[in-house]
């Protein structure tokens, strides 16, 4: 939701890009207690032979006008852990992290507590350009997002990562969406190239009614490697007093039924009237659990907009609002569906949209991965950026063509996806890509940030 609308300065300097010395082992975070590992059957999650339904709340105190870190400090971690579980959650969502930091002891307590992580591997400075997609897709950005995944894949609860969230804003945006699905890629290439498990990479999309649907098909149609591993969008549509029908949830349900990829909501939580969270015994019921997978309520700590269950004070003490007994009071009426809660075990890809008023996206062709990107598969990202830098959005190093189909393939390590091998026949539309971007008067960061 939150749209981040600094308009930073960036540096258009080809030489912020250093390559990594190939000298510099990565050194693979390691927690000592680790969570059993989700998975992707299907269109769900899966905790073991569990069907594992996302029971969360997005987490970035500060929010996006003061970025810290919130696992980088044992500290405050450790604070709101405790929060965490009176909340009884299982899952987190972090919008930013400094890749340069130290995760160990925060993603070691929060394993302990039975507490996963969907991790935006994005920030302010290091992220798609909605306003100029073709420019901000390059090397120096690929660099840092690469290097934020090495600094979580080892740990067993990191759930997914998201590849952006809310770059897509209206239908006049949705001609960024062929770098949105080339980021997606690029990211589980890197995965699987890496050697690491098969973390699930997805996007989060805005809470646009108009090319929702066709924005979920795009990112699951095409050759396997550049297809989703799921679906996320973040929706406020259930105020309360409501339901399922005056929500429009049943439709969503409907419209979402067949789709092949898990899907969840990535924020939730109107705050027009009163909170009482009636949509948590909506969501993780079976007129849901066929298509949904639960949901991340927006947001743990109150930044000015309302929608915070706990208020954190400057000398860090955590006071529970009101919306914050409502939440634990609706999740501890709540328990997950027994058995598998009738999830779709057969999963597969969409067909791509077809270009319309609401969907501009002219070719299903994706940009090529930029080539300084491409050796980074090979020889790992290296050191990133962290919080500071000089950002990558006009850094150069930008893609010079269309990409081939399957390009975004494994070759690299024995490692491959799980996807189907008959979707990957299918034929590949040659027409060059448009690289012309949309070029918006208003210019503002593409990667929202909250
Ligand atoms: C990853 O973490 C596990 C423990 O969770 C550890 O045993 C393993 O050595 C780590 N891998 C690397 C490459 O550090
Ligand atoms: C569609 O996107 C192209 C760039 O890919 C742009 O030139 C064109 O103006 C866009 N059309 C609309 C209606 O937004
Ligand atoms: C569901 O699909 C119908 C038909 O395409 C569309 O009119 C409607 O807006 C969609 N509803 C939601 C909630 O996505
Ligand atoms: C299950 O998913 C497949 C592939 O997406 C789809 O063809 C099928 O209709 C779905 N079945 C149900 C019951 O939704």
């Amino acid at each position: 939701m939150k749209t981040f609308t600094v308009v930073a300065a960036l540096a258009a300097a080809g030489s912020v890009f250093a390559s990594p010395t190939p000298t510099e082992e990565l050194v693979a975070r390691a927690s000592s207690t680790s969570l059993t590992a989700i998975t992707v059957k299907g269109n769900a999650f899966f905790q073991g032979t569990s069907r594992f339904y996302i029971r969360g709340v997005d987490y970035q105190p500060g929010g996006s006008s003061k970025l810290v870190d919130p696992i980088a400090d044992t500290t405050s971690c450790t604070r709101d852990i405790a929060e965490f579980q009176k909340l009884g959650i299982n899952t987190v969502r972090i919008y930013t992290v400094d890749n340069t930091a130290n995760h160990d002891a925060c993603m070691s307590a929060l394993a302990a507590a039975g507490i996963y992580l969907v991790l935006d591997v994005n920030t302010p400075l290091y992220s798609l350009n909605r306003a100029s997609p073709a420019a901000s897709y390059n090397s120096v950005y690929l660099q840092n997002i690469f290097a934020t995944i090495d600094a979580f894949a080892n740990y067993t609860n990191t759930l997914a990562f998201f590849s952006g969230n809310e770059v897509i804003n209206d239908d006049t945006t949705t001609s960024a969406a062929p770098y949105v699905k080339a980021v997606t890629r690029d990211m589980r290439q890197y995965i699987g190239s890496r050697g690491y498990r098969q973390i699930p990479v997805g996007y989060s999309a805005a809470d646009v009614d108009s090319n929702r649907l066709e924005m979920a098909e795009y990112m699951n149609c095409g050759t396997d490697d550049e297809r989703s591993d799921f679906f996320a969008f973040n929706d406020y549509s259930w105020c309360d007093p409501s339901s399922f029908q005056i929500s429009g949830w049943d439709q969503k349900v409907k419209n979402f039924t067949g789709y092949g990829l898990p899907i969840f909501l990535s924020e939730y939580g109107c705050n027009t009237n009163t909170r009482k969270f009636e949509e948590v015994a909506a969501l993780y019921n079976t007129e849901m659990t066929s298509v949904y997978s639960g949901g991340l309520v927006y947001e743990y700590s109150e930044e000015g907009s309302n929608y915070g269950l706990v208020t954190i004070s400057s000398s860090g003490t955590v006071t529970e609002g009101a919306d914050f007994t409502s939440l634990q009071t609706a999740f501890k009426g709540t328990a997950n569906p027994t058995g598998d809660g009738g999830y779709n075990s057969t999963g597969g890809a969409s067909g791509c949209p077809v270009q319309s008023a609401n969907w501009n996206v002219t070719s299903d062709a994706l940009p090529a991965i930029p080539s300084g990107a491409a050796a980074l598969m090979k020889k790992g990202a290296g050191v990133g950026a962290g919080l500071t830098g000089a950002g990558s959005q006009n850094a150069g190093g930008t893609s010079t063509g269309t990409a081939t189909a399957g390009s975004g393939s494994i070759t690299a390590t024995a490692t491959s996806t799980s996807k189907s091998a008959a979707t990957s026949l299918q034929s590949f539309d040659k027409t060059p890509l448009m690289m012309t971007a949309f070029v918006l008067g208003m210019s503002f960061l593409g990667a929202a940030l909250l």
